[in-house]
This record gives C-alpha cells, structure tokens and sequence, in this order.
C-alpha cells in the first residue's frame, strides 16, 4: 500500500479515514469512563441501549423509504426495504438477551443513576410507534384503490403478488415490535419484577398491556377468515357427498329396511345431522343434537330391539369420533343402554320430556 493510500483525505482530526468517517473518536466517547461507571456491569448496560437505538434509527428511516415507495406503488423496492428494516430489528430484540445476564442486584446499583430515564422516551422505539399506523394507511389504501378485501388479496395472492409481499411484510414488522415488547417484559419481569413500578412510575404490568398491541389488526383477523372459510367448505365436501354416501350403503343394509320406517328416518336425520355439521361448531349442535337423540331414543325405546341399531350407532360414531364430539358421545351414552333393550326409562323419558318440534 502506498503511503498516499494511508493518509486520510476525509475531512476531521482523526488518523484515518475509517475513524473519521464512522466518527469513532465521538461513538466511541459516548459511554461512561471506567472510573465514572457505577457498576463494571453498566457499560454492557449502555453499549446495548445506544446501540439498540442506532439499529432502531436504522429500522424507522428503512420504514419511512418503504411508506414513500408503497404510496408509490413501486412494490418490489418497499417489500425490499421493508425486509431489510425487519432484518435489522432482529438486533435489538437479540441484544435484550444480553441484560438478561445483568442480576437483579448488580442492575439496582446501575438503576440508581438513571434518573427519570425511560425506555418510554426512546426515540428509535418511538419512531417504530409513528410509522407503524402510516405504514397502514398507505397500505389498505393501496388495497382499496385495488377493489378487493383483504381476504381477496390473500386468496387471489398471486395475482396481486406485489401487494401480497407488502401485506406479509407489514405483518412481520408486526411480529417484530411484539416480540421486541414480549422479551423487554421477561426482561423487565427478570430484572426488576412484574409487580413493581419503573424509573418513569409506569407499572411493569403497562408493558404486559402494550406487548398485545398490534399495528395491522386486519392482516391478523384475515387469517381467522381464511380458516373459518377452509373449514366450512372441507366440511362441506368431508361430510357432504362422499360420506352420506358411505353412509348410506351402511343404512341401507337389510337389517336396517327391516326396522319401521318411523324410526329409520328418524336415524338419518340424527346420523346426516351429526355428519354435516362436521368438525366445528360442536357445541352450537350440541342442544339439538340432543334433542334430536332423545327423540331417536324415545322410537327407540318404544320397544324395538336388536343388534342393528347399536351397530349403526357405533359406526356413526366411529366416523366421527375424531371430531372430538366426545362430550357429545358422554351426553348421548344414555341412548345405548336403550339399544341394548332396557326400553321406556323413566330417567330417559324425563331427560326427553321438554323435547318439542323435532
Ligand atoms: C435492564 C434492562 C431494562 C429494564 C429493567 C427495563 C425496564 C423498563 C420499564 C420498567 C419500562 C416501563 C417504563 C418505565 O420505565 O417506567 C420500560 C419501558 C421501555 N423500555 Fe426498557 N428496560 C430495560 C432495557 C431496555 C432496552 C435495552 C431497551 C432498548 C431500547 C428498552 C426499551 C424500552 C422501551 C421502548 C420502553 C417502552 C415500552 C413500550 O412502549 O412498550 N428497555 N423499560
């Protein structure tokens, strides 16, 4: 290397440019002295604090780029920032795990200078706070100028790809502050404890509050929709067709035609019943469904008996036993002791006997 390469051409004091350009003389002489420290353990203290909140000036500026590009709809920019500010977030929610290793003890002797000092005033985390809500405004702007839900957007992802990336962007940055504020809790809670006040008088239970707190509650609620819309179409198609079909070959065995008709249809409401309501909604069934049951147990009861009927019980539910209708199984066990021929119960008539309408 030639000398000239070494000398520094950057404007400053310091004897190269590295220094001068990162500044490392100022960085560097922004943490207490040795001798002014009130514990060995408050350097590591503040190197994570300042450097949490650079990172955090890194994730808020990264932030505000991506909200410009998004009102701009240049998707694939933002989606690129957006990652790389969530990537950078990491950082500070690692560098909690550091003050987890400080005691409690050690800790009160470093709190003792701290003044009213808060992490409530820390500008980083505060800039967090002022772009999340902008960030979705531009965003469910940007989706209703597309004349579609935000269940659309997810079902129709690929054809609204870009806006989908920005969307799941948006929910990580989401994930992040939460989990930032979930392991600054166990910090707090570690250190200090949850039942006491912090250097600002807020209760260490406020931080439980504000760690439920999210910035884009309709990305979170979609996925609620999503799944009740999967489920109600599965269950359409497990319970529908396909099975009464089964089912049917089953209750169409000669055993079966050979019970009075009464009584056979009134098996397959209570099976079809059972069957279409599928997986879900178990305990909204659960009411007529009983009903139901006692109005089959009371044909059954009329004095009809044999081997047919407690098969075609156990296979109902042997088909949907794992839909976890077990307390709707213990609900109706009364019903079998009825099949095995003890017929015209007083207990069962009188668990039956407000049963209307069915
Ligand atoms: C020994 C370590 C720490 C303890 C015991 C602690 C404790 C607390 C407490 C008790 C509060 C409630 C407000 C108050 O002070 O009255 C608070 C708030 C806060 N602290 Fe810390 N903190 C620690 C480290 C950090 C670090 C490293 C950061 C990084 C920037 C940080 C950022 C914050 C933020 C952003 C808030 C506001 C929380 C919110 O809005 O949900 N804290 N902290």
């Amino acid at each position: 290397m030639s000398t000239d390469m070494r000398t520094p051409i950057l404007p400053g004091t310091a004897a190269s440019d590295y220094e001068r350009y990162l500044r490392t003389d100022e960085l560097l002489a922004l943490q207490k002295a040795t001798e002014q420290l009130s514990h060995p353990d408050e350097m590591t203290f503040q190197v994570v604090h300042q450097a949490s909140e650079l990172l955090l000036k890194g994730v808020a500026f990264d932030l505000e780029r991506a909200h410009v590009m998004i009102g701009d709809t240049e998707d694939d920019r933002a989606v690129r920032l957006m990652s790389r500010a969530n990537a950078m977030l990491d950082h500070p929610i690692q560098l909690l795990r550091i003050l987890e290793k400080i005691t409690p003890y050690e800790y009160h002797i470093i709190r003792a200078g701290l003044g009213h000092g808060s992490g409530l005033d820390s500008p980083g985390f505060l800039a967090l706070l002022h772009i999340g809500p902008r960030l979705g405004e531009v965003f469910f702007d940007r989706v209703s100028a597309a004349k579609i839900s935000v269940e659309e957007l997810y079902r129709r992802h690929q054809e609204f790809f870009r806006l989908h990336e920005v969307a799941e962007q948006l929910l990580d940055f989401d994930e992040h502050v939460q989990l930032f504020r979930f392991l600054h809790l166990k910090l707090a809670q570690r250190i200090i404890g949850g039942g006491v006040t912090g250097t600002m008088g807020t209760p260490v239970e406020i931080l439980r509050q504000r760690q439920e707190h999210i910035f884009f509650k309709a990305l979170w609620d979609v996925r609620n929709e999503i799944t009740a819309k999967v489920d109600a179409e599965r269950n359409k198609e497990v319970t529908g067709h396909g099975e009464s079909e089964s089912d049917r070959k089953y209750v169409n065995s000669r055993s079966l035609d050979e019970a009075p008709a009464e009584l056979s249809e009134e098996l397959h409401h209570l099976t079809d019943f059972i069957a279409k309501r599928g997986p879900r909604n178990v305990s909204a069934i659960r009411l007529a469904t009983g009903q139901r049951f006692c109005e089959f147990q009371r044909l059954l009861g009329s004095g009809l008996a044999g081997h047919w009927r407690r098969e075609r019980i156990d296979h109902s539910f042997d088909q949907h036993r794992s839909f976890s209708l077990q307390s709707f199984v213990e609900q109706v066990a009364g019903a079998f002791w009825i099949a095995d021929g003890v017929s015209g119960s007083p207990a069962g008539a009188s668990k039956c006997g407000k049963v209307d309408g069915i």
